[in-house]
């Protein structure tokens, strides 16, 4: 079947090529010029695991195109995935500028039938705002359907994720978009064995709001849980593996740290709060869970601080920049909440990720970075702890512990064990776990 996805970022590049790998014709559509330049040479825009040869295989084969023009992309299929952003907008509401402008440009060249499918995350009810638009901006009479299909990928594992989904969720309105979108995934389905869930279109938009928030509630609970072990002295890493094995409640997002970022999580609970508000139902249960994480990061910072008590002239060797490991992508990370408060104290920074640096550049310019967490660490005063990057996690601790001024680490992902760490002689903070004591001074 032939395929629009407008919209080529981290998701409508990452749906495009999998729907080219299970056999539909996809033009894929950005208005970042430079972008669609730089994937018709194959270079990819973005590091995710396995998506430059599966861009390259369905390029080769004729399945997969770019484009700039929305018009190409209106007349090149029936079906039209809108990926664009919705970024955080006034007062945290999405900024659905993006969207519509989608939907306005697409009216304009529509000659015959199009089902415009909104996967990019949007408020309850967007759909109905986006019919009025095409209604507004059509300029022949012809039929439309708006639908829903919410994207689950995770960054990092998204390929995976999109060949075997949990389960595919659809909002539909008419009995032609079912068809289209059932048709659509069929291979996907028929692969992967998960449920197909067809609901209509509020519920599909919801149902995606719903489980990022209840992701970020999960890991806003086990963060508070996390601070009251601190304060009693038990292990959360073992409070999180009892609770987990209820299979009620499931192992999964019980990881303590420094909080959740990314492109989703935070934009999409304040896109739910703001929506309460709009109609009139608060959710205060998931301001506590905003307030619970960005305390997260505070806390952290206070332990740091307390540490090297002066930060002018310290240096912190900042170990990760991406918002979680397996991805290059920065938005909401914490060193996007460190790096300015250190800078502010004036501490002298050094900073390594493998694959973010280029991004967290263009974010902040100028700043120092080293090739290696060893060389992240060397001459430091205290390490922060970031990302969980499997390059930290398998650090030779000794030459860590020999390279830096002050064995200081402050762990904000609990890569190390503490036990580990005073055998290596930190002194080393991690999340819900007892502090190690600094290692004795030399007899
Ligand atoms: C997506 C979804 O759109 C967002 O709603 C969801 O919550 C997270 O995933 P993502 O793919 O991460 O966003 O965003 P990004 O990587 O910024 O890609 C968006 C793309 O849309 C960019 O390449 C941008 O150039 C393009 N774009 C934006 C257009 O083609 N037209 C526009 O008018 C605006
Ligand atoms: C998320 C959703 O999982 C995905 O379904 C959605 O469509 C897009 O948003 P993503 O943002 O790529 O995916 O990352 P995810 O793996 O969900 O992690 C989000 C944040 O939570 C990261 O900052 C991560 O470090 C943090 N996290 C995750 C924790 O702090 N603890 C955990 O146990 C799990």
């Amino acid at each position: 079947m032939k395929l629009t996805i407008v919209g080529t970022g981290y998701v409508g590049l990452v749906t495009g090529a999998t729907f080219a790998e299970i056999g539909h014709q996809v033009l894929c559509v950005d208005n970042d010029a430079a972008k669609i330049e730089k994937l018709r040479r194959l270079e990819m825009p973005i590091y995710e695991d396995g998506l430059d040869p599966l861009v390259r295989r369905n390029v080769a084969a004729g399945r997969l195109a770019f484009s700039t023009s929305i018009a190409e992309g209106t007349a090149h299929a029936e079906v039209i995935f809108i990926a664009v952003g919705t970024p955080p907008g006034y007062r945290g509401e999405p900024n659905m500028s993006y969207v519509e402008r989608v939907g306005r440009e697409v009216a304009e060249h529509m000659t015959s039938y199009r089902l415009l499918v909104e996967k990019s995350t949007v408020i309850v009810n967007t759909n109905e705002q986006l019919r009025r638009t095409l209604n507004k901006y059509l300029k022949q009479d012809v039929p439309f359907d708006i639908a829903s299909n919410p994207e689950f990928l995770r960054e990092g594992t998204a390929i995976q994720d999109a060949f075997h989904p949990d389960r595919i969720v659809v909002g539909v309105e008419s009995e032609r978009s079912a068809a289209l979108l059932r048709e659509i995934y069929a291979p996907i389905v028929e692969r992967s064995g998960c449920p197909y869930l067809q609901m209509n279109t509020a519920s599909a938009e919801l149902t995606k709001h719903a489980a990022n928030s209840f992701l970020a509630m999960k890991i806003s609970f086990i963060n508070a849980v996390s601070r009251i072990c601190e304060l009693t002295g038990a292990d959360i890493d073992q409070v999180a593996h009892g609770l987990g094995l209820d299979r009620r409640i499931g192992p999964h997002f019980l990881q303590a740290g420094v909080g959740y970022g990314g492109s989703c999580f935070p934009k999409d609970v304040d896109a739910f709060v703001r929506m309460g508000e709009e109609l009139g139902y608060p959710l205060d249960l998931l301001k506590e869970v905003q307030k619970i994480n960005a305390a997260q990061r505070e806390h952290l910072m206070r332990k740091l601080q307390q540490e090297l008590w002066v930060l002018e002239e310290k240096t912190v060797a900042i170990l990760g920049l991406a918002f979680k490991a397996g991805t290059d992508d920065v938005r909401e990370s914490p060193a996007l909440y460190f790096v300015p408060r250190l800078l502010e104290r004036k501490a002298r920074l050094r900073l390594w990720d493998p694959v973010a640096r280029e991004k967290f550049d263009l974010a902040h310019p100028g700043l120092s970075y080293a090739e290696t967490p060893l060389e992240c660490v060397r001459g430091a005063d205290a390490a922060l702890v970031l990302t969980d990057w499997p390059a930290v996690r398998t650090a030779n601790l000794a030459e860590w512990r020999r390279a830096m001024r002050c064995p200081i680490v402050i762990d904000g992902r609990n890569v190390f064990s503490p036990a580990q760490m005073a055998e290596h002689g930190f002194t080393y903070h991690s999340v819900g776990r007892r502090p190690v004591a600094p290692p004795r001074p030399p007899l």
